[in-house]
């Protein structure tokens, strides 16, 4: 059940990746109004035990109910990965929405020969949400994980493009991928990850499927939405940052896609 405000649709990630997923989201439902919060100041989660994850995914999602959303979206997939359920428990019977799910689901549709590879930080891959969810649907497919927790930095930084992100991926992904049957899907399982797109594409070659789940998630909320008939609010976009607006600004505006002027962003503490 969603509540029935109008009240704004609520996302959070560790830093700028999700601006991904809220891109997604504000394309599939342009009447919409969401608030997006980037816990840079702790950035990465990819890193951190997944208690830490939970706990940071606890105290963003509490900072996000002052506006009264009428879902959470989790658009980390680390966060996801940890904390989806303790959320959905605490926030009942408000929608908590993750991006693993659908992300699996979207590679197994994608997938015609059932061999998957999944990148994403050290703590998605070592928790094998993505196996689980993908063998859920389909216990045949044979999947490889890669922790690429470079890209994020590389994201952040804004080195999307060239040699250094190009060298990244050919490291990270050679000898996944130089073998004689290698996967035929790969998913971008980091929201960081599809800002660095050209350069993972060079790596895998042409053939292989890349799965984002942003457009997939946005898909699963736009639906989500549509069902419950609640009010759309003010279609305003609002960014809320736990550390430097300016670089949220600047960086996080190659993440959506559109410029995000640091007016608009707001610095708040997780931990008051
Ligand atoms: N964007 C986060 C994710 O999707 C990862 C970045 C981080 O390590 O904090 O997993």
């Amino acid at each position: 059940m969603m509540s029935d405000t109008a009240g704004p649709i609520a996302i959070f990630d560790s830093g700028v990746g999700g601006l991904t997923v809220a891109a997604a989201i504000a394309r599939a439902l342009p009447q919409e109004g969401f608030v997006y919060l980037g816990d840079t100041a702790r950035l990465p989660y990819g890193t951190k035990s997944p208690e830490t994850v939970t706990r940071y995914a606890v105290q963003a999602t509490r900072a996000l109910m002052r506006f009264q959303p009428k879902m959470i979206v989790v658009a980390c997939n680390t966060a996801s990965a940890v904390a989806l359920p303790v959320l959905a428990a605490a926030y009942a019977p408000l929608p908590v929405v993750g991006v693993v799910e659908p992300g699996a689901r979207a590679a197994v549709a994608a997938s015609r020969q059932g061999r998957i590879a999944v990148i994403a930080t050290e703590g998605t891959v070592r928790g094998g949400a993505y196996v689980r969810a993908i063998h859920a649907l389909n216990a045949q497919v044979h999947v490889v994980q890669r922790a690429c927790p470079l890209f994020v930095a590389l994201a952040e930084e804004g080195w999307t493009h060239g040699a250094v992100p190009e060298l990244a991926a050919r490291k990270y992904l050679s000898d996944i991928f130089e073998v004689e049957t290698p996967p035929d899907t790969l998913v971008l399982g980091c929201t960081h990850f599809p800002v660095l797109v050209d350069a993972i594409r060079k790596a895998v070659g042409p053939a292989v499927a890349l799965v984002d789940s942003a457009e997939t998630v946005a898909r699963e909320i736009a639906s989500i939405v549509r069902a419950s008939g609640s009010g759309a609010g003010p279609a305003v976009h609002r960014f809320l940052s736990t550390d430097a607006p300016e670089r949220f600004a600047r960086v996080g505006s190659q993440f959506f896609g559109a410029a995000i002027d640091v007016a608009q962003v707001e610095l708040v503490d997780l931990s008051a």
